[in-house]
C-alpha cells in the first residue's frame, strides 16, 4: 500500500523542479480558497503563490481579506473550499501546528510577544531546550544569539532584556528572528512596518530581504506601497476577498496597484498583469 512513496526515476511529475520557461514550483499555492464566516464571505476562490527565495507582497484595502488568508496559511482558519499545494503536493494545514511542522512561521500584526519576558525566553517560547529537566539556557542564549546576528540584528544590547524595554523595530526584529530560527521555509508577516517610524522601517525591510536572500519565500502584507515596491519581487492584490491581479512587480507601476485595489482593474499600460500572454511594452 506504499506505492505513492516510491521513487519515480521516469516521471517528470514527482518532484517539484523548474518547469519549462524556468519556473519553479512554487513553495506553497493555493488553488481556489473560499472562506466565510456567517453570513460575511472574506475569501472568493482565491489563487496565491508564493515562489522560495522571492518576497510577494499581499495587498488590499481594509477588509480586503489580507488577514484571513494568512491566518487560513497559517492553520487558525480552515478554508471551506479550495486546495493548498506545498512544493507542488496537496496539503491539509488543520491547525498551527501543521503549519509549523511544514515550515511556515507568521509575524502578527498585533505582535505575539510576551512583554514580561525576555528575547531568548520569547524566541523559544513553548519550544524550550531542556537540559534534562532544567532549562538549558546556555544553548538557548547562543542560538537566539546567533540567529540575530546572522540577521544583522545589531541594536539590541542584550538578550536578556525584557521585550517590554524594546522600540517597536526591535520587537519586530525579535519576532522575525524568532520565526527564523525554526527552520521556516515561508515566513509571513502580516503589517510589519505599520507602527514603525523610518528608521525602524528601514530595518524591518532589511531583514525581510534577509530572508529572501537565504532562499525562504517571504510573504509581507502592506499598505505602504513605498514598502511594497522596495521590497516585493512579486505583487498580490486582494480586493474584497477576491484575488484580482497577481504578477511580477515589473508588471505593476502605483497608480496600477492602487487601481487595483480600489476598483480590481486598471487600464494603465503596465498593467494586465493577470494577462500572462499579453506582450508588454517596454
Ligand atoms: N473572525 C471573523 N469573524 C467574522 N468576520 C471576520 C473575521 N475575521 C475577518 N472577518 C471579516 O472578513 C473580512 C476580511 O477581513 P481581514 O482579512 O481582517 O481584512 P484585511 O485585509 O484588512 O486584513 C472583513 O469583512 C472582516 O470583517
Ligand atoms: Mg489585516
Amino acid at each position: 500500500m506504499a506505492t505513492d512513496s516510491l521513487p519515480s526515476s521516469s516521471s517528470t511529475t514527482e518532484v517539484p523542479r523548474p518547469a519549462a520557461g524556468g519556473v519553479a514550483t512554487p513553495l506553497l499555492s493555493l488553488r481556489g480558497i473560499s472562506k466565510h464566516f456567517g453570513a460575511v464571505q472574506a475569501l472568493y476562490a482565491v489563487d496565491l503563490d508564493l515562489p522560495s527565495g522571492q518576497v510577494t507582497a499581499l495587498c488590499g484595502d481594509n477588509g480586503a481579506g489580507k488577514s484571513v488568508l494568512t491566518k487560513t496559511i497559517a492553520g487558525i482558519h480552515q478554508a471551506d473550499e479550495g486546495e493548498i499545494l506545498w512544493e507542488g503536493r496537496p496539503v491539509q494545514i488543520r491547525n498551527p501546528g501543521d503549519a509549523a511542522s511544514l515550515g511556515i512561521e507568521t509575524v502578527y500584526q498585533d505582535l505575539a510577544l510576551a512583554d514580561n519576558l525576555d528575547i531568548v525566553q520569547n524566541m523559544f517560547l513553548g519550544r524550550e531546550r531542556l537540559k534534562g529537566l532544567v532549562l538549558d539556557d546556555g544553548s538557548m542564549e547562543g542560538a537566539a544569539a546567533e540567529t540575530l546576528a546572522s540577521l544583522h540584528v545589531t541594536t539590541v544590547r542584550s538578550i536578556r532584556q525584557p521585550v517590554a524595554t524594546l522600540s517597536g523595530g526591535q520587537r519586530q526584529a525579535v519576532a522575525v528572528a524568532k520565526a527564523v530560527m525554526w527552520n521556516s521555509k515561508l515566513v509571513m508577516l502580516d503589517e510589519p512596518t505599520a507602527a514603525l517610524g523610518v528608521a525602524q522601517t528601514r530595518m524591518v525591510l532589511d531583514l525581510v530581504l534577509r530572508l529572501k536572500d537565504r532562499g525562504l519565500a517571504v510573504m509581507v502584507i502592506s499598505h505602504n506601497l513605498n514598502d511594497v515596491f522596495e521590497v516585493a519581487d512579486r505583487i498580490a492584490i486582494l480586493r474584497l476577498g477576491r484575488m484580482v491581479a497577481q504578477d511580477s512587480v515589473k508588471a505593476f507601476d502605483r497608480q496600477s496597484v492602487v487601481d487595483y485595489m480600489t476598483t480590481g482593474s486598471t487600464s494603465r499600460a503596465p498593467g494586465a498583469p493577470t494577462a500572462a500572454a499579453a506582450p508588454r511594452p517596454d
